[in-house]
């Protein structure tokens, strides 16, 4: 294992304490960049997003720590690389061979004396990071959008970048666009519109590279605190704006969690429904999925989820997509206290007891290959994207829950808010954390936990905690009912909130039949739900049970086609695929892969065996 000792000088704003952090490089299997020999620390992006050529083009200016380097290895895939500077002179670059999952390493000729390098390059047409919409995929339908997504390995086809979660740079940018749309940036964003269509960023904490985002829209802002507020387009506006009303209160129940919020601003912006996943958590500036709005604020967990990455993600990093739990996991645990905080440990429970079940399935459909139950992964050679389940979400989960149970939630809570404070700007992996742990909270206090086993073993053990709902034994007790007298009592579901519908369909037992969902559905008329959650576990129970009364399955053809969230598009096509309905979710997916992000079309690719041009 290589490893050495970097020094990234942080400045956290808030406390304005300039400190130097010490952070190791470990070898990782999704980045050709060598950092310990030479590593960027700082970026001045200068770039044009031209619509007409679907292209973002520009140049790329990086700050770099050079440890007495000759060349200096960049990640690339799908770029053009027109010319490259040291030192503002031009000099040699080589692009070494393309690999399908990662691309290709850039290599640049620097002399051991080399403090800049410029890139000079394009995006193509095959770009994964970035989706181009034309008026009719947004909500107004009447200005073209653009978005980016970095996360996992994707930011090094919109920037040739060092792409690792190692990596920490600070940056500034310079994004010019057409003068009817706004840029926003995971940066100090601007609250209105520029006359010239020229947008200048500031990022002054250092961040990860797949945290750098950028999304161009006829956007518009509205703040909800001095702090916080949300970015959507026109018609939108008012709607995200009281679905997200909550924003500053969860993010003074984090702070008194975990400790300072020290990005300054947090807002959110809803974009148009083909983003690929609920939310990414881009400093300063999550990026979410339409579908949330649901119009009584029933799925804002995901804004506790987005807030919570600002400390476990953003300010304690995954060292390697191996390590994803220790950004998810602990995410999730962060998450479920700060809706505790908000709304009551009820709530937080109906919640937690989602993901227990989606880990039973998750862990049911690894069954042939245990291996990808562990907390850390073996992702040599394979996809990111494939670390990237419900494990490193609901087991990081439970881990945690369970370990608090253990020690205590006193004990536990100043545990947490000292590893963040300790390790902010920094990136933690699994074996550091395991000592961090015992250090600091297991042998200090002398209590004996199973670690070991809940990182690197298959599966769930035995001493995981039991969470318990009330409401949601009296869901299980309507399925009961319903079932033993086929009589659907509507008085009991009347205040069901979304979870509760949730746990209702999603615990339907597996031998129902078509005529028991009709009846559901006409007491309820669950294929014409509002809410994104619901209709999506109801479309999956009625491809399942060979349910097609209602318009259902008109109704499931235009989810697929309006709605590009991998999660729900995913579920249902992987749905029809096990139904053996394969043809129509081929007949479907012809014409709504063109609405779908890279991120999801590549999954329903592999998943329905699509080759393009077929
Ligand atoms: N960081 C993730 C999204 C992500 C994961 C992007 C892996 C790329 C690769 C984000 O924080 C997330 O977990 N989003 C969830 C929502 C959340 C409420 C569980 C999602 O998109 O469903
Ligand atoms: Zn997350």
């Amino acid at each position: 294992m290589i490893s050495l000792l970097v020094f990234a000088a942080c400045d956290t704003s808030t406390n304005q304490k300039t400190q130097n952090k010490a952070s190791e490089y470990v070898v990782e299997p999704h980045s050709f960049a060598r950092p310990n020999e030479a590593a960027i620390q700082h970026l001045d992006l200068d770039i044009k997003v031209d619509f007409e050529q679907k292209i973002i083009v520009g140049k790329a200016t990086y700050s770099i720590v050079n440890n007495s380097a000759e060349v200096i290895v960049f990640d690339s895939k799908f770029l053009e690389i027109d010319k490259v500077e040291a030192d503002g002179k031009e000099t040699k670059f080589s692009l070494g061979s393309f690999d399908k999952m990662l691309g290709q390493p850039l290599k640049v000729l620097i002399t051991n004396q080399t403090k800049k390098v410029t890139i000079h390059y394009k995006t193509t047409s095959k770009t994964e990071a970035l989706q181009w919409l034309n008026p009719q995929q947004t909500a107004d339908k009447t200005a073209p959008f653009l978005f980016t997504q970095g996360q996992a390995i994707l930011t090094r086809t919109w920037i040739p970048i060092q792409d690792s979660p190692q990596i920490r740079i600070t940056y500034n940018a310079t994004v010019k666009v057409p003068k009817n749309l706004m840029a926003v940036m995971s940066a100090e964003n601007p609250k209105s519109k520029t006359t010239d269509g020229v947008y200048t960023f500031k990022m002054k904490q250092p961040i990860s590279p797949y945290l750098m985002a950028l999304a161009v829209g006829d956007i518009e802002y509205k703040a909800v605190s001095g702090r916080t507020g949300v970015y959507a387009e026109k018609s939108m506006l008012d709607k995200v704006h009281y679905e997200f009303s909550d924003m500053e209160k969860m993010v003074v129940a984090a702070e008194q969690l975990y400790g300072p919020y020290v990005w300054d601003q947090f807002d959110i912006i809803v974009l148009p429904p083909s983003f690929p996943f609920g939310g990414m958590e881009n400093p300063r500036l999550t990026f979410a999925t339409p579908t949330v709005i649901a119009g009584d604020k029933s799925l804002t967990s995901l804004v506790a989820h987005e807030l919570a990455h600002s400390w476990s993600g953003n300010l304690v990093t995954n060292a390697t997509w191996e390590d994803f739990w220790i950004n998810e996991g602990f995410t999730v645990y962060f998450e479920m206290r700060i809706m505790e905080a908000l709304y009551g440990a009820d709530r937080a429970n109906m919640l937690a007891l989602i993901a227990r079940q989606d880990l039973e399935e998750e862990i049911e459909g690894f069954k042939e290959t245990p291996n990808d139950t562990k907390l850390k992964l073996d992702l040599k050679g394979r996809n990111p994207d494939d670390g990237m389940t419900s494990i490193a979400y609901d087991k990081g989960y439970l881990f945690l829950r369970t370990l608090e149970e253990k020690v205590g939630r006193e004990k536990f809570d100043a545990f947490l808010k000292n590893y963040f404070k300790e390790h902010a700007f920094s990136t933690m992996h699994t074996e550091r954390f395991v000592k961090y742990l015992n250090e600091n909270l297991l042998d200090k206090n002398k209590i004996t936990f199973n670690t070991e086993e809940w990182i690197y073993k298959p599966g769930v053990p035995a001493n995981q905690a039991i969470i318990k709902s009330d409401k949601f034994d009296k869901v299980e007790q309507s399925i009961k009912e319903f079932l033993g007298t086929k009589k659907v009592e509507t008085a009991k579901t009347k205040d069901w909130t979304t979870q509760e519908w949730v746990h209702f369909v999603k615990n339907l037992p597996a031998n129902i039949k078509p005529d028991q969902l009709a009846k559901l559905d006409q007491a309820f008329n669950l294929t014409n739900s509002t809410n994104s959650y619901v209709a999506m576990v109801w479309y999956e129970k009625s491809i399942a049970h060979n349910y097609h009364g209602n318009g259902v399955d008109s109704k499931i053809k235009s989810f697929l086609n309006s709605v590009g969230r991998r999660w729900y598009v995913n579920t249902l096509f992987k749905a029809l695929k096990k139904a053996g309905r394969t043809a129509e979710a081929l007949d479907i997916y012809k014409t709504a892969r063109g609405n779908y992000h890279p991120v999801t079309s590549n999954t329903i690719d592999a998943l329905l065996e699509f080759k393009e041009g077929k």
